[in-house]
Order: structure tokens, then sequence, then C-alpha cells
């Protein structure tokens, strides 16, 4: 058992709970995510590992309630505890040796930026950071990010920083040159809008992808990607591919593929029907 040691709320729908898993918390590299397995009979979650204290022998996972399983995650307070944490699983981030590297973190992607730039900062690589969300109270992982370079905040109203999408301060930052790697991680319209920045310029880019996951392993081929034509899992191949090759509209359609079943999900549960043993 995983006891959750602190709980915070980071955004209106999305919180940080800190959770005991030591060996993780010694191993994890950035870009490695975690399996969450909240009870018996629970959807298995894939979470990236957003931070992690080994002395301490905790781990940071962020969580965006969007659905049922996510909403039970969140709902566990500090002293209760998670059945069972798989990780670290998938392959850490290719961190660049030299140059200057751009973060580009879309809303909740922030937290997944975040490892990234903790791995680079400790390689001595300058980073700026080009964080948003659609209002201020949605900008999440600003004071850790500040921590590790320069940080550029935008929101899609103007509430807080500069109002427009990452992608607008990122295309001006990009255009005064001096950025050798782009990792960027969010909303899927945002990455590829990314992409379609660097491309032109040849600025290579690493994406992170979140298909659905089921076993983490390889196996079950829930997860798979098409990146450079190839057939390729998230979870053993990635999560983080290169974006000049990912089909993004391709991960959109197999996304979109399993909204209804999350949604008859919710609504059972909302009306007292949960299968699963926690409540
Ligand atoms: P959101 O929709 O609030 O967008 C966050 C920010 O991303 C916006 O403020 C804007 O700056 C940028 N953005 C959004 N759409 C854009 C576009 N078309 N062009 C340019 N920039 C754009 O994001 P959210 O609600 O926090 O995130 C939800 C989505 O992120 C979900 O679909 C979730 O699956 C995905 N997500 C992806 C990862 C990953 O690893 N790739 C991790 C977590 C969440
Ligand atoms: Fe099953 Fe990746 S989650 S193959």
């Amino acid at each position: 058992m995983h006891e959750i040691i602190a709980k915070q709320g980071l955004s209106p729908n999305v919180t940080r709970l800190d959770v005991k898993a030591p060996r993780i918390a010694q191993i994890r590299q950035p870009g490695q995510f975690v399996i969450v397995h909240l009870a018996e009979g629970a959807e298995r979650i894939p979470l990236t590992i957003a931070d992690a204290d080994p002395e301490r022998g905790t781990i940071a996972l962020v969580i965006q309630a969007v659905g049922k399983s996510t909403r039970d995650l969140v709902a566990l307070e500090p002293g209760q505890a998670i059945a069972g944490i798989a990780g670290p699983l998938g392959k850490p981030t290719e961190l660049i040796e030299k140059g200057r590297a751009l973060c580009v973190g879309g809303g909740v992607g922030t937290a997944v930026v975040h490892p990234i730039a903790q791995g680079l900062k400790r390689r001595g690589i300058p980073v700026h950071s080009i964080i948003g969300g659609r209002s201020r109270e949605w900008v999440i992982f600003e004071p850790e990010l500040r921590q590790l370079g320069e940080v550029t905040v935008c929101t899609d109203d103007g509430s807080y920083g500069r109002k427009g999408f990452v992608t607008d301060a990122a295309r001006e930052l990009l255009a005064a040159g001096g950025i050798d790697m782009v990792y960027a991680v969010g909303p899927v319209p945002m990455m590829r809008a990314v992409v379609n920045l660097t491309r032109p310029l040849g600025v290579p880019t690493i994406v992170s992808l979140n298909p659905v996951m089921v076993d983490g392993t390889g196996m079950c081929g829930g997860c798979r990607v098409t990146v450079g034509g190839q057939t390729l899992f998230a979870c053993v191949d990635g999560p983080e591919f290169d974006g000049h090759h990912v089909d993004f509209d391709g991960l959109m359609d197999r996304l979109g593929t399993y909204r209804e079943f999350e949604q008859r999900a919710s609504q059972a549960c909302e009306a007292g029907q949960c299968r699963v043993g926690l409540h």
C-alpha cells in the first residue's frame, strides 16, 4: 500500500498527491510515469512522476479529475492509501547535453514538463519555460519552474501573464533564435501547434503522448501510436517521441474512441452504480 502523505489543489480540477513509493522515488528519471491502481476492480491510471523526494521516499502525482477513476483518486486524503503503483515505466527523456532548451507546458501538461526542466537544470542546460492555462487559476507549477530557469506565463483570457496561447509566446521566442531543443507537453492540439512552429525552423521537438494505457508493459496494444509511419507503444517506446514525426490525427482519433465509454462510466457512478469496491 502507498500512503498519501500530502494533498494540494493546484487548479480547479487538478490535484497533487505526494505518495509513499520509496523505490520509485530513488530511481525515477525525467519523463517516466507510473500506473496507479487505486483498489481492487479499479481502472489503472497512467500518471507522470511530476517530482520525487528520495529522502522522504515520496513521488508527486498530478491528477486532472476528468472521469470516475481520477475523481476517486483525488478524493483520497492524507493517511489513506493507493493499493498499487507500478513503475517507473517508459523511457526517460532524451536530455540535451549542451545548448539551450525551451519547455512548453499547456495546462496540466505543465506538471509533465517539470521533471524535464529539473533534469535539464541538473545538467546545467539553461531552460526557458512557457506555461499556460485558461486563466490565472489554471496555471500550475509556476513557482517550481521559476527555480529552474526563466518562465513566461500565458493565459487564454489575459487574467495573468501574457494574453494568448503558449504557442504565441513560443513563436516569438523561437523567432529570436538560440533554442536548440523544445520539449512540449499539453493538449494534443497544443503539441501539434508547437511542432508546426518548430518544423520549419528545424528545431528538434519532443512531445509526450497520452494515449489510453492498460497494462503499461507493451502487451495490450492499447497505447499504440504512429510515429514516422511506424506503430509504436507509448508505454514502452515512449511516452516521449520526436514531435516532427508523430501522427497527431491518429492520436486524436484513438483518444476519442473511449470518450463515450468514459462518459457512461462517469454517469453510472454519479447515479450510484459504481462497480469498483470503493463506494
Ligand atoms: P487546456 O485545454 O486548458 O489548455 C491548456 C493550454 O494549452 C492553453 O491555456 C493554451 O495555452 C494551450 N493550448 C490549448 N489548445 C491550444 C491550441 N489549439 N493551440 C495552441 N495552444 C493551445 O488544457 P488542460 O485542460 O489542462 O489539459 C487537458 C488536455 O491535456 C487533455 O486532453 C489531456 O489528455 C491532455 N494532457 C496531455 C498530457 C500529455 O502527456 N501529453 C498530460 C496531461 C494532460
Ligand atoms: Fe498496453 Fe502500452 S499500455 S501496450
